[in-house]
Formats: structure tokens, C-alpha cells, sequence
């Protein structure tokens, strides 16, 4: 079995790799906290004394609103720690698998699913720290593998760190009779975490590079919200926006590697038949 030292095991999408995986991968936590305050001799060591297969690489500050605010908090979690982690893999011969996000494509003014292969300069400071550690990372470990994960959900798990996410949020609305604002000009695939993270698995055989990671999505985010609201048997009001952004994606290149993912719209099925709900 494959020995995976994990980062981020208490974060929304680490804690499901813990619960998912746990069996199929000999999974070794990184000690909670040590993320947010390790220094690069902390994290060559942690590699070092762990000897792994593989790193799975979840940890990040995530929250684009508090990247902005906090560019030098951001800068050290989003490129300056998986680069110390790329630098550690390649002195242990590692696997090196990171996440990366769809970020780095705001501010495109192209139409249609975008391709791994886009010049970008993210309009975000979040989206310039994942696309700078990616280069940076491949720079460092060429055999690393970087994916540009969509906007994930979940439905709420016993146990299970949970955030805002589409399908909550519409819940939440409905709930409490709240209007949510959704655009037709606004267009990005939204992932089912649980098959992102069942995807991992293939994922860690990937030969290096940037993959486009998670559901592709030709609807804009009015449509999809309605799709989501039909699937989940709720009816909030939806006020249409005039946001106009472009983060979908197209997944072919990780298709190829053997990473298949629903498209958004049959995503949400899936989540509710896990969750015996349809
Ligand atoms: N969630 C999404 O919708 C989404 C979408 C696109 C991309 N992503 C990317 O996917 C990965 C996982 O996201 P997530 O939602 O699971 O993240 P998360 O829940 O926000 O955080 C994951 C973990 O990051 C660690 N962490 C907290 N503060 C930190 C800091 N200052 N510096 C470094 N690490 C810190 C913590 O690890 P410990 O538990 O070990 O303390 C935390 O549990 C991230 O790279 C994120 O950027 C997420």
C-alpha cells in the first residue's frame, strides 16, 4: 500500500481524504496546526522521518477575500510552504501531489472550457499565489502534480468540517426565505468533494503537470443554481447578477490520466443518492 504523508487532514477536503481513503492508502497525517507555523527545516524533516511514497498536499489558505487582505500570510501558505514540501519530495524521492485552483483563470476573457495551457494573469491574489507555486513547484520537482480544483461542496457529515458551499447555500435560502444572486454571465464547473477526492487516487499516478481538476460545466451559474435547487427540491429566490467571469474548465488532459469526474449538473445527483436522498 502506497505510504501518503497528508497535509491538511483537519480541512474540509483533508478530513475526507482521512475518511475516504483510510485502507486503500497508508495514510500519515502531518500533525494538525504544524501547516500554518512550520518553517521549511520543520517540513524537511517532517518528510525526512516520514519517508512517504507520496504527499498529498491539502493544506492552503483557501478564502480568496482573505488572501486579498493578507497578501504575506498568503503568499507564505499558497507558495512558499509546497515549495519547501516540492524541495523535501524531490530530496526523498516523493511523489508530490498539490492542490492547485481555479483561480488562476479569473480574469480570462475567453469563452468556453479553458485549457491547462492558458498564459494567465490572475485577476486575485489567491489565483497569482496558486499560479506562481505551481510554477515554482514544477521548477522545483518536475514530476509534481498540480490540480486546479473548482468550487467543492458536501452536505453536512458527523464529524466533518464543513463550509459555504453551493448546495448549502441554497439550502440556507430556502430556509430562512433569503434571495441569493447568481449570473448568466458567470460561468465555473462546482465539484462533489467526495468524487474529488475518490479521483486522488488516480491523481497520484499522473505524470507531472497541471490537470484541470473536477466537473466541467456548460451552464452558466443562474442555470446551475437552478439545477441544484431542482435537484434538492428547494426554491429560493434567485435574483440573476451581472457579474460576467469565466473559470470553466476543460478536463480532458486528466481524463487521459484516468481522472473522470460527473459533469456539475449530474454531480449533485450523485451526492444526494450517497446521501440516500433520491
Ligand atoms: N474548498 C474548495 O472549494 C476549494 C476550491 C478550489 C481549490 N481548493 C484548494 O484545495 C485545497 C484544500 O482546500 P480546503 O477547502 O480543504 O482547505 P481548508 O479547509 O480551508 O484548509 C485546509 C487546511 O489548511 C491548513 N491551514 C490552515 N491555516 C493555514 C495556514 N495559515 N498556512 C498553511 N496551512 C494552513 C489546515 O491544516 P491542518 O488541519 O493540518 O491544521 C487546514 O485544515 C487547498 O489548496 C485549496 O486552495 C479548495
Amino acid at each position: 500500500m502506497k505510504r501518503v504523508l497528508l497535509t491538511g487532514s483537519g480541512g474540509f477536503v483533508g478530513a475526507r481524504v482521512m475518511a475516504q481513503l483510510a485502507g486503500r492508502l497508508e495514510l500519515i497525517p502531518a500533525p494538525r496546526g504544524l501547516m500554518a507555523r512550520a518553517t521549511e527545516s520543520d517540513i524537511a524533516r517532517l518528510v525526512a522521518e516520514t519517508r512517504p511514497d507520496a504527499i498529498l498536499h491539502t493544506a492552503a489558505l483557501s478564502d480568496t477575500g482573505y488572501c486579498e487582505a493578507h497578501k504575506e500570510e498568503s503568499y507564505r501558505a499558497n507558495v512558499q510552504l509546497p515549495l519547501w514540501l516540492a524541495k523535501a519530495a524531490a530530496g526523498q524521492g516523493s511523489k508530490l501531489v498539490a492542490f492547485s485552483s481555479d483561480q488562476v483563470y479569473a480574469g480570462v476573457e475567453l469563452h468556453g472550457p479553458l485549457s491547462e495551457e492558458l498564459p494567465l494573469t490572475p485577476a486575485n491574489v489567491y489565483g497569482r499565489h496558486k499560479l506562481e507555486m505551481e510554477q515554482r513547484v514544477l521548477d522545483a520537482l518536475p514530476d509534481a502534480v498540480l490540480l486546479r480544483a473548482t468550487w467543492l461542496y458536501d452536505l453536512p457529515g458527523y464529524g466533518l468540517p464543513i463550509r459555504g458551499n453551493l448546495p448549502l447555500n441554497l439550502l440556507h435560502a430556502a430556509l430562512h426565505g433569503q434571495s441569493l444572486t447568481f449570473s448568466p454571465g458567470d460561468y465555473r464547473g462546482v465539484t462533489y468533494v467526495r468524487q474529488a477526492v475518490e479521483n486522488l487516487l488516480p491523481a497520484l499516478e499522473l505524470s507531472g503537470g497541471v490537470y484541470n481538476f473536477g466537473s466541467e460545466n456548460d451552464l452558466d451559474m443562474l442555470e446551475t443554481a437552478w439545477r441544484f435547487c431542482a435537484a434538492l427540491q428547494v426554491a429560493p429566490e434567485l435574483v440573476p447578477g451581472d457579474r460576467t467571469r469565466n473559470l470553466s474548465m476543460n478536463t480532458a488532459r486528466a481524463r487521459k490520466g484516468g481522472v473522470v469526474f460527473d459533469d456539475t449538473a449530474d454531480g449533485i445527483r450523485r451526492c444526494l443518492r450517497d446521501y440516500g436522498l433520491r
